[in-house]
């Protein structure tokens, strides 16, 4: 276990706490799937420090970051096959976030998108914490020695930095870490019902992992798709069309084939298209539905997941943070040179 490569990701709690399919699609899902293998050893995070950098009700964040950690387990991660913890638990991350932020350029911290879009979207409360999210970020990673890194493409800008990071922090201290790649799924980026942004918690453009059938089947049908433009008959486009992306995603690829080609002949109209989609994603949604039901009657699953979990995590930190020091020369009694 210990010698298996090493998989680290982690999704704010925000909201209520709860998820949607662009998360699924673009991440979680993939999570389950990689922990199922049986050959990577992945920590699952739900990073509560990053989600202080936006304004919040301190009384609201014990309830989603316990929503984001059931999500996780009803989505499919399995606290057997993975561990499963909570940022704050581990202030190491803290720690190393610090220590990296020394090596960090400035220059590469403005050119970040997200936190251009954050700081207009949040005028009243640009903080600095803001600026440096992805810092802890590559300390979330780089604690752990995690070198996959499953995310959707909104994250690959920060993983680039996370890669600059370590190797600065190298080429600086000797080799301590080492360099992390992100793995995308074939959805990395479902656009929101909109059509027009990504689908996002802050956009109020999502499918929520436990929406129920009727309302993902409302949701589908208002959805954005180019049909406004098309005449009954007229042939569709689908690859510029999010309906059939989240086809690609979760309907059987035989199947996939022939929306495709009846979408491009004008066989299938908009409207049929949408509900074989909210067949399937109804479809794909129940089990996870159900799990969480199982899980809020029992509490506890989660609770002592996220117990073990960090406990497990405090001791990879722990060891990290011991050749961190070493490396940076923070240890007054090691002998003079
Ligand atoms: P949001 O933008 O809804 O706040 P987060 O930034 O918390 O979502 O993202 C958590 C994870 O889900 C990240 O790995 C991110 O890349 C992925 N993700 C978020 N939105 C999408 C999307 N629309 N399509 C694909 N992946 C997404
Ligand atoms: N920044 C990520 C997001 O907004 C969440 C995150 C924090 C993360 N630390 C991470 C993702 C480490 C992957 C690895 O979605």
């Amino acid at each position: 276990m210990t010698s298996a490569p090493r998989i680290f990701s982690g999704m704010q709690p925000t909201g209520s706490g709860e998820l949607h399919i662009g998360n699924y699609l673009g991440a979680l899902k993939n999570w389950v799937s990689l922990s199922r293998e049986g050959t990577y050893d992945a920590l699952f995070c739900v990073v509560d420090a990053h989600a202080a950098t936006t304004e919040y009700r301190a009384a609201e964040m014990p309830t989603r970051i316990f929503g984001t950690a059931l999500s996780y387990m009803a989505a499919g991660l399995d606290p057997a096959q993975c561990t499963l913890f909570v940022q704050s638990d581990v202030p190491q991350h803290m720690e190393l976030a610090w220590y990296l932020s020394t090596v960090t350029p400035m220059g590469d911290l403005h050119r970040m998108t997200q936190f251009k879009e954050k700081s207009d979207e949040h005028k009243q409360n640009v903080n600095a914490g803001l600026f440096t999210y992805p810092i802890l970020m590559a300390a979330d990673i780089l604690l752990y020695r995690a070198t996959v890194v499953p995310v959707g493409n909104d994250q690959v800008q920060h993983l680039e930095l996370s890669r600059e990071i370590c190797r600065k922090f190298n080429a600086r201290f000797g080799d301590t870490f080492p360099e992390p790649k992100p793995k995308l799924t074939p959805t990395p980026r479902i656009m929101g019902l909109d059509g027009k942004r990504k689908m996002s918690k802050s956009l109020g453009n999502a499918i929520d992992l436990f929406d129920q059938p009727k309302v993902v089947e409302k949701k589908l049908k208002g959805a954005f798709t180019d049909e406004l433009k098309l005449q009954l008959g007229d042939p569709g486009r689908p690859e510029v069309c999010n309906i059939f992306t989240l086809h690609t995603a979760l309907t059987p690829e035989g199947e996939v084939k022939q929306i495709d080609a009846d979408c491009r002949s004008g066989a299938l109209g908009c409207g049929t298209c949408k509900k074989r989609l909210t067949e399937t994603m109804n479809a794909e949604l129940a089990p996870i539905q159900a799990r969480a039901a199982e899980l809020r009657a029992e509490p506890q699953r989660v609770l002592e997941a996220l117990e073990a979990g960090a406990e497990r995590a405090r001791s990879i930190a722990t060891q990290t943070m011991a050749d961190v020091r070493e490396a940076m020369g923070m240890n007054v009694r090691a002998p003079k040179s």
